[in-house]
């Protein structure tokens, strides 16, 4: 009976019928199987099946129902809420919340200035564009202020994602100053009770499923010291709050220009991170000071299409019969491609209008940027010299260790694919005693005895690789970039697409960018003018019109728990409640009601078909629902390991009648409406998803 049931609940919701209040408050009732006023078996039997997560009776979320009912709740989810991994306070539904999120929307449009943090793998910065500018120039991303930072040999526009903390755990330095710092300082301070960060980013991907606001970071070198990640984070973003606003007053000859309260923040991040990675940045923005109403999270490859709009894609001929370059035509489509040096973040965009873009597939990747390179040197060190040789030069000549290291970074980033002559890399001297300390040979009789004899040679201070050793080092992230492309093209919607819009630092690597081309020949690649700052100043242009994205596809799949009557043949004993339901049924509890699929195509702004619940006792007062994400198409309950609590949801109710909940999850948060039948009185709640 229990099949039959669920059969029903799914045929009660409108899946045939227009989607219910798309576009618009306007209440679409669902069309049901019955008239809920008619008492009947059938009916009973339906709204016991779609009895919506209505299970406590509290006032508010996560808190132990009260007595309200006669009967009791059908059980706490109390005890749930905050046991499981919610993202964060934050993430509590707040009635009105759509209010909420036009009322923050508006404050942030009428922000003075845009600024946009970059926190790369690798390397970050920040740029900023007035609102006047911007006006004045819509579009134009000439006027994008980046500041540049000193470096060895030159100037940068993003500087080393490095930081560097006082053993009193309180800031001092950051970037390419960090680095020096730390390595040029090392003879006369003992830096074992400082605290070195780098590449720290990574770290919200290989722990993001126990990200917390308590998640430690150990810092960069061997049984390094240990802070909260979070404090790591907020002081790089601090730091770059007051770099900026140092610039303006400085500029303005020490007089006040903009206060952090002019300025609405975008900070991105990859669009393959989850929700919790996405809600520890904004945690981290609140603890620098940026509070939730002047920050925008922009997603890395969104940001870089956006700055890519203008970027001449062919050569055209015109109605006179000279030549013009053309950049992206409405409708067409492109593969944005973000090869950083931590992640690779692929997603497909179409263009709509003149300056606006949809998502038209779901974003993919993985961690194969450039530092990956880096990482496969390293592993051929470790073979060459032995690990225990490479630690000590670590621990005793951290300025030696990190010169080589640096010098490897240089040699990569100028070795070409034309290169067919063997790549000498300065070894500092120390490298080779310390070897010869260990070994009791020189490097050099070592190399004859290994398996690199003929493939590696050392002459004085030089170490030289043949050509296809070096190349190597990078085979391990183009195949696996190719590997990502080969199945994204096997996607019929994206099997046509001859466009690939390559940004990051790494695309700037003609290895990459050849071993692309030569494996999909039919494919134009473009690489636009300075790529590591398109998702830097995409991301200033994000802040200005964050309604140039007109349709997401969805990254979850996201629902609310309901309890269904217990079939034996669908769902585990396990799952039957403590309470049963109308009749004496027997229930099951944390089943997933899916509201949207991951990967859907959801417009921005717009609702999903809505669901109809049941209380499931008639004194209920409230009803109380719980939002799920997962990565899983269809997950069957909320408790399944890839499912993840986004927040929770209270309902007072007029009357225990049937009531309609209508999601949409396209923008940065998610909205859920709440409409009793009966009085049509609507309820929202706001989720932040990004
Ligand atoms: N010419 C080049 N050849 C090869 N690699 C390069 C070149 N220029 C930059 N890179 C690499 O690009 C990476 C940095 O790119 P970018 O600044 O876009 O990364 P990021 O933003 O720090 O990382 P992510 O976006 O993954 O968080 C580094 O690994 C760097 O070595
Ligand atoms: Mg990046």
């Amino acid at each position: 009976m229990g099949g039959k049931q669920s059969t029903n609940a799914e045929q009660s919701r409108p899946s045939t019928a227009p989607p219910a209040s798309r576009g618009s408050d306007k209440k679409t009732p669902a069309k049901t199987s019955q008239d809920d006023s008619k008492t009947t078996t059938a009916s009973r039997q339906r709204s016991e099946k779609t009895k919506a997560s209505d299970k406590t009776t509290s006032d508010e979320p996560s808190k132990r129902p009260s007595k309200k009912t006669e009967s009791p709740p059908p059980r706490s989810r109390s005890a749930d809420v905050s046991k499981r991994n919610r993202t964060s306070a934050s993430s509590e539904a707040k009635h009105d919340g759509a209010y909420i999120v036009k009322d923050i929307e508006n404050k942030k449009k009428n922000k003075l200035l845009v600024a946009a943090i970059d926190f790369g793998t690798t390397y970050s910065g920040y740029a900023c564009l007035t609102k006047d500018e911007f006006e004045n120039n819509k579009g134009d991303n000439s006027e994008i202020h980046c500041p540049t930072w000193e470096r060895e040999g030159g100037l940068s526009y993003k500087a080393p994602t490095s930081v560097l903390f006082r053993p009193n755990k309180t800031f001092h330095s950051f970037g390419f100053d960090a680095e020096k710092y730390y390595h040029e300082n090392s003879d006369n301070i003992d830096f074992k009770e400082w605290y070195f960060y780098k590449h720290f980013k990574m770290k919200l991907y290989t722990d993001k499923d126990e990200l917390t606001q308590d998640t430690i970071i150990e810092d960069s070198r061997e049984a390094g010291s240990r802070m909260n990640a979070v404090d790591v984070f907020a002081a790089v973003i601090k730091y770059f709050k007051e770099h900026l606003l140092k610039y303006f007053k400085d500029r303005n000859d020490d007089k006040e220009y903009f206060d952090n309260n002019d300025i609405h923040w975008v900070i991105t991040v990859p669009a393959i991170w989850d929700l919790k990675a996405k809600q520890f940045m904004k945690d981290a923005a609140a603890k620098a000071g940026i509070s939730g109403d002047q920050l925008t999270l922009a997603l890395e490859p969104e940001a870089a299409s956006l700055y890519c709009r203008k970027v001449p894609v062919s050569v055209e001929t015109t109605k006179d019969g000279g030549k013009a370059i053309a950049a992206m035509q409405n409708g067409s489509q492109y593969i944005v491609f973000d090869q950083g040096g931590g992640t690779t973040d692929i997603t497909v965009h179409e263009v709509t209008g003149q300056n606006t873009l949809k998502e038209i597939h779901q974003a993919c990747g993985g961690h194969y940027g450039g530092n990956t390179v880096n990482a496969e040197f390293f592993k051929f060190l470790t073979t060459l010299l032995s690990g225990p040789v490479i630690k000590e030069i670590r621990d005793k000549n951290p300025s030696e260790y990190f010169d080589f290291m640096t010098t490897f970074e240089h040699k990569k980033t100028s070795f070409t694919a034309d290169e067919k002559s063997m790549v000498t890399v300065r070894i500092p001297v120390v490298w080779m005693e310390v070897f010869k300390d260990n070994t009791g040979e020189t490097l050099e009789e070592a190399l004859l005895d290994s398996s690199y004899n003929g493939k590696v040679t050392i002459n004085k201070d030089k170490l030289r690789m043949k050509y296809e050793l070096f190349r190597k080092f990078f085979d391990y992230s183009i195949n696996n970039v190719l590997k990502v492309f080969e199945d994204l093209f096997k996607k019929p919607a994206i099997a046509n697409i001859r466009t690939l819009l390559a940004v990051g630092g790494y695309s700037e690597s003609s290895v990459l960018i050849n071993a692309i081309k030569q494996k999909f020949p039919n494919l134009t690649v473009i690489v636009p003018k300075d790529p590591g700052l398109a998702v830097l100043k995409g991301a200033v242009l994000y802040g200005f019109e964050p309604h140039a994205i007109t349709e997401r596809v969805s990254q979850y799949t996201y629902g609310v728990a309901m309890q269904k009557p217990y079939d034996p043949d669908v769902y585990d004993a396990s799952k039957i409640a403590t309470v049963r339901g109308r009749g004496g049924k027997r229930m099951v509890d944390d089943v997933f009601d899916k509201h949207i699929e991951i990967g859907k195509v959801c417009k921005i702004g717009e609702f999903e078909q809505e669901h109809d619940y049941y209380p499931l006792v008639n004194e209920q007062k409230i009803a109380h629902f719980e939002f799920y994400a997962s990565e899983l198409k269809s997950p069957k309950y909320t408790t399944d390991t890839k499912c993840q609590m986004i927040g929770t949801f209270s309902v007072e109710l007029s009357k225990a009648g049937r009531i309609f909940l209508k999601l949409n999850a396209s923008g940065t948060e998610i909205i859920g409406i709440v409409r009793e039948e009966e009085t049509g009185k609507e309820s929202r709640a706001y989720f932040s998803l990004m």
